[in-house]
């Protein structure tokens, strides 16, 4: 909360954009949170009279103001002292609240739109009057009245309102998404609002970040208690163990679990790192053989996540009873979990369900410590090499928690886990040696369930095919596929047939989510 006093705090009103305005004020070095619009500590800070933030930003969303069940401001918001930018459905609370008129509007405006700024103030500080901006635009209602003590900064070639101000409240509203990429300056209209009016100070970055939250995990934890920490060999574990172990030291237990089903040598990767270089009281468990022999069979990809992760929560809990004093679970939520579990949008339909092995083994009886809740990936990612990690770990592709059980099309077996693996390394290997790694969110391979004639020397074969796959993504809900150059890929189809016994083909996945998903199951 410390931190938030000096930032900017976002009211949430269902937007498929309000993370992006967290980012992207993040990004100038300041410290934002999202809370869902009808969040009760809001209506504690209206009562009390204290701001929780040096501003305030209220979110877009699906709803128009006038009709029943739509999300409002919570009542007495507008007399807190605190500067307030709505943006579009934010806008438009603002307007309905101060006796403007919002109405359907005959045009709605969706994608680009050209706007020309009346009057140079506020968040258009240092613009010239009449300069045209590009701006995105996405929405049905309008504000066809300006409220009361609101001038018209800004309109669109429609002589629709696209901007107001009340400058002497301190109030803004933006019609068009100053967050998205698309809008010209964008990034210049929100500096204006976080600095200019808020005068916010850009100091929030990792290595403050870092302080002051060891400080608080060693609070937490005292003096004599043990934290436990399943580590994955992804980046989110392998942080929050790194940051867990700086704060306490020999008082973190780190858990590995093998289950069979990782990469080509993982596990040797996570001991070298963990108990080389850190000195983590690590420990090892080979249960690769109770997880293989319980997957036996199983050939549904949602059975195979019920059964990996029981069998997880299982071993981890015999692991977590041999270990005395251990009152805390560490675990790497990140902030869009925490976002998207309360969020006004409400539960989204299951696709898949992501039981993250690194997960939380509900059963167990222990304080949680989530040391990332407040951090996007990337951010992570910087706090991980601030902690020392090695790039390769930090800047590593996500890999699902099932590992390459859901990448095993059918029944897993110890021969078609080899085929998977090696073929995996290759390309993986492949795209770093061309530089192609980091110009793709996630690559990998995937074991068929056919056969497929082929010939090699002279003889006939009969073999399995290998589907290479790799997209780019910023977030993984939506992707496409990677345009990796054709001779690379023909190297490595050439490489894993020649290497990899058992595979006589190998086809490259070209389609996208939607309608496809990233992982084949
Ligand atoms: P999909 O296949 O749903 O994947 O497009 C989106 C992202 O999620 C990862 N993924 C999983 N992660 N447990 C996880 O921890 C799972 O069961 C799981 N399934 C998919 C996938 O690798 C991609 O990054």
């Amino acid at each position: 909360m410390s931190e938030l006093k000096s930032g900017i705090l976002v009211l949430d009103y269902g937007s498929q954009y309000t993370l992006l305005i967290a980012r992207r004020i993040r990004e100038m070095g300041v410290y934002c949170e999202v809370w869902p619009c009808n969040d009760e500590r809001v209506g504690q800070f209206v009562e009390s009279g204290d701001l929780p933030s040096a501003g305030l930003i209220l979110s877009g969303g699906p709803s128009s103001v006038s009709i029943d069940g739509a999300p409002q401001l919570q009542g007495g918001l507008l007399d807190l002292e605190i500067p307030i930018l709505g943006i579009c459905y934010g806008m438009q609370l603002l307007a309905d609240a101060r006796g403007g008129r919002v109405e359907p509007s005959e045009v709605g405006e969706y994608g680009r739109t050209t706007i020309v700024i009346d009057e140079p103030v506020g968040l258009f500080h240092g613009f010239d009057e009449g300069e045209s901006l590009d701006v995105w635009m996405s929405h049905g209602d309008a504000v066809v009245e300006s409220p009361q003590g609101f001038n018209r900064v800004a309109s669109t070639e429609n002589g629709l309102l696209a901007a107001m101000a009340d400058e002497e409240a301190g109030r803004y509203g933006l019609q068009f998404h100053p967050e998205v990429s698309h809008t010209e300056q964008g990034e210049v209209l929100l500096e204006n609002f976080v600095f200019h009016v808020c005068g916010c100070s850009d100091e929030w970055n990792m290595s403050n970040f870092l302080e002051t939250h060891i400080a608080q995990i060693r609070e937490q934890v005292g003096d004599d208690e043990r934290v436990i920490c399943g580590l994955s060999g992804g980046v989110d574990s392998s942080v929050v163990a790194a940051m867990l172990h700086r704060a306490i030291g020999d008082r973190l237990t780190c858990v590995f679990v093998d289950n069979g089903l990782l990469r080509h040598r993982e596990g040797e990767k996570v001991r070298t790192i963990f108990e080389d270089h850190f000195g983590v009281d690590l420990r090892v468990v080979d249960a690769r053989d109770k997880f293989l022999s319980r997957l036996e069979g199983v050939v549904d990809p949602e059975e195979k996540r019920v059964v990996i992760g029981e069998t997880f929560i299982e071993v981890f809990d015999e692991v977590a009873a041999e270990i005395d004093n251990a009152k805390y679970l560490a675990q790497g939520t990140l902030y869009p979990d925490v976002i998207e579990s309360v969020s006004v949008r409400g539960p989204s339909a299951t696709i898949k369900s992501h039981h993250n092995v690194g997960g939380l083994p509900e059963e167990l009886d222990f304080e949680l410590i989530e040391p990332l809740r407040e951090l996007f990936k990337d951010e992570v990612r910087v706090l991980g090499r601030t902690l020392g990690l090695p790039a390769d770990m930090v800047d590593r592709h996500p890999f699902p928690g099932p590992g390459l059980a859901v990448r095993i099309l059918g029944e897993i077996t110890p021969e078609r886990l080899e085929i998977v693996r090696a073929a995996d390394h290759i390309f993986i290997e492949g795209l770093r040696k061309d530089e192609l790694y980091h110009s793709v969110w996630q690559a990998f391979a995937v074991l068929l369930p056919v056969r497929t004639v082929g010939v090699m020397g002279d003889s006939r074969t009969y073999d399995q095919v290998i589907a290479l796959r790799a997209v780019t993504s910023r977030d993984g809900m939506t992707a496409d596929r990677a345009h990796l150059p054709m001779d690379f890929l023909g190297r490595m189809s050439d490489q894993i047939i020649n290497q990899v016994k058992g595979v006589n083909r190998v086809v490259y996945d070209v389609s996208s989510k939607p309608p496809a998903t990233i992982e084949w199951e």
